[in-house]
């Protein structure tokens, strides 16, 4: 019997701020895709630590939570998507940048990366999923039918994060935040394990002077064509290194 062809699959991947949460919520409403915040995963992770008190960085009780979590991400308009932890919304609880610099810390560490893969490549459903994070083109779903790398001045992102934090009511200093999002993001490309990196055959997109609706209109113009050609061949698979629009990769 044949094996039935994987949901295709759109992975945005991207340092802080880079605008990945939000135009991977606009992706996958308007396509009618299921949603994957990869970065929740690890933040609900830093969560249940933190809640049960334990030492964040310890890998034992780590690994233990790991093995059971279950994360759901609903989008919404507003680009505040919903988490689902083990059933319940705590998307505003893991926002805060301390909470995304203990989840930073967890990430770097093999062992809970290869934990937490499973439940990421579960999200993988028809009609089909958008994916953001640090290596969902580079490590979960090398085989997506696109990849887009988005990047941003460093300035433009912690004005970004500035806002979106102020807008959910956390007390923010911006010279603080701007050293721990320049922290994090050294940290998340200069770990070993799935490294913030783009993928080879990924597009990579500047979204500094972009507003999220045209930078979804333009992913989303990159992805018909390919969508079109996979049906075509019976597969959710495209491969994109054989692909024209693997021209485009760094020059938008
Ligand atoms: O995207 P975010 O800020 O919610 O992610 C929180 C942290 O999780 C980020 O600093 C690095 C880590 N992360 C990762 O290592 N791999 C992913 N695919 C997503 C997030």
């Amino acid at each position: 019997m044949k094996t039935p062809p994987k949901a295709p699959v759109l992975c945005l991947d991207g340092p802080s701020g880079s605008g990945k949460g939000a135009v991977g919520q606009r992706c996958a409403l308007r396509l009618g895709w299921h949603y994957l915040d990869s970065g929740a995963i690890y933040r609900a992770l830093a969560y249940r630590l933190r809640q049960a008190g334990v030492d964040p960085v310890d890998e034992r009780a780590a690994l233990a939570i790991a093995g059971t979590l279950e994360v759901e991400c609903l989008p919404r308009p507003d680009d505040s998507a919903a988490v689902l932890v083990q059933g319940v919304d705590v998307g505003a609880a893991l926002r805060s940048e301390d909470v995304g610099d203990t989840a930073s810390r967890l990430a770097a560490d093999a062992a809970v990366r290869d934990a937490v893969l499973a439940a990421q490549r579960r999200a993988r459903r028809p009609p089909g999923l958008v994916a953001d994070g640090r290596d969902m083109g580079t490590t979960v779903f090398p085989d997506a039918t696109l990849k887009i790398f988005l990047t941003a001045s460093l300035q433009v992102r912690v004005q970004r994060r500035y806002k979106q934090l102020k807008l959910k009511g956390f007390s923010v200093n911006l010279p603080d935040l701007f050293r721990t999002i320049q922290e994090r993001d050294a940290r998340d490309a200069r770990r070993r394990a799935s490294p913030l990196v783009a993928a080879e055959d990924a597009v990579t997109l500047d979204t500094s002077d972009l507003e999220i609706d045209e930078v979804a209109s333009r992913i989303l113009d990159l992805l018909q064509p390919r969508l079109v050609r996979t049906r075509a061949h019976g597969t959710g698979i495209a491969n994109a290194s054989a692909d024209t629009d693997s021209r485009d990769s760094g020059k938008s």
